[in-house]
């Protein structure tokens, strides 16, 4: 399993199972969880969205459509409604040289699940997807303290495309390490003033691979910010972009690296 304490320097590459090893077993859910930490990936990446009762859950849509077989909004569901849901047949049918029978009726987990089930054996890498002003960050706050995980162990990074997001959590947990995402359109804006002022609160920053150049990484690292790329699904890419010196990897193929 992933270092408890990952050392974040410049110099430390870390890789993140982006949804859970999400090339070989359902996205978001225990199996593909499971599957990432069996694979001794540094960190499992977790999408958050809240259900209608309030209760956060691992999905990356505000919608089930794609990866359940129900219909609508996840906060249009209570939990219980969410939990009658198929969240794996549907990776069956998209992906049949991955396909298990036991992803069949895979459940949708929800991020207390998820913590109870793996504690401090994993280091967790957790998105707020969240709507403004829909209480999840301090949902996820409560929850990261129930099960201890904040403070001794740094074994918790939060990120987001909010920095109103971020500057929530940053208010009260200035020593969280929070890592700022930059949509694609975004990053030719990267001023050096503005990266300065994303290092006001976030230890690094989260882009798209393809928007990456040694220039720009430089520029980057210089400000004592780690870069932390998305979704790098080929082992060619990877390869170039660690050599460029990224801090780390998003990847749904956890071997990725080392195959
Ligand atoms: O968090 C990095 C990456 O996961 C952001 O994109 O759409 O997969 O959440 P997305
Ligand atoms: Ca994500």
């Amino acid at each position: 399993p992933g270092q408890a304490n990952p050392s974040f320097s410049l110099d430390h590459f870390i890789l993140i199972a982006h949804r859970g090893a999400s090339f070989h077993a359902p996205e978001h859910t225990m199996e593909a969880y499971q599957l990432a930490e069996t694979l001794a990936a540094d960190f499992i990446e977790i999408d958050l969205q809240m259900t209608r009762d309030g209760v956060l859950v691992a999905m990356h849509d505000d919608k089930v459509d794609r990866t359940t077989n129900g219909k609508g909004l996840v906060s249009s569901y209570t939990l219980d409604e969410l939990k009658e849901l198929d969240a794996g047949s549907w990776f069956n049918k998209k992906y049949p040289k991955e396909a298990s029978d036991s992803y069949v009726g895979a459940k949708v987990p929800t991020l207390e699940e998820i913590f109870q089930r793996f504690g401090n054996r994993v280091n967790y890498y957790i998105e707020t997807k969240a709507q403004d002003n829909s209480g999840m960050e301090d949902k996820l706050l409560h929850l990261l303290n129930k099960y201890n995980l904040i403070g001794s162990r740094g074994n918790v990074v939060i990120q987001s495309f909010s920095k109103q997001s971020l500057l929530k959590i940053h208010e009260t947990h200035p020593n969280l390490p929070l890592v700022q995402l930059v949509h694609p359109d975004e990053v030719s804006t990267l001023s050096d003033e503005k990266l300065e002022e994303m290092k006001s609160y976030s230890v690094g920053i989260g882009i798209n691979y393809n928007e990456l150049n040694k220039h720009l990484i430089k520029k980057i690292k210089a400000k004592n910010l780690f870069i932390h790329t998305y979704t790098v699904n080929d082992r060619d890419d990877f390869d170039r972009l660690k050599e460029w010196g990224v801090n780390g990897v998003f990847t749904d193929i956890v071997n990725l690296g080392r195959s």
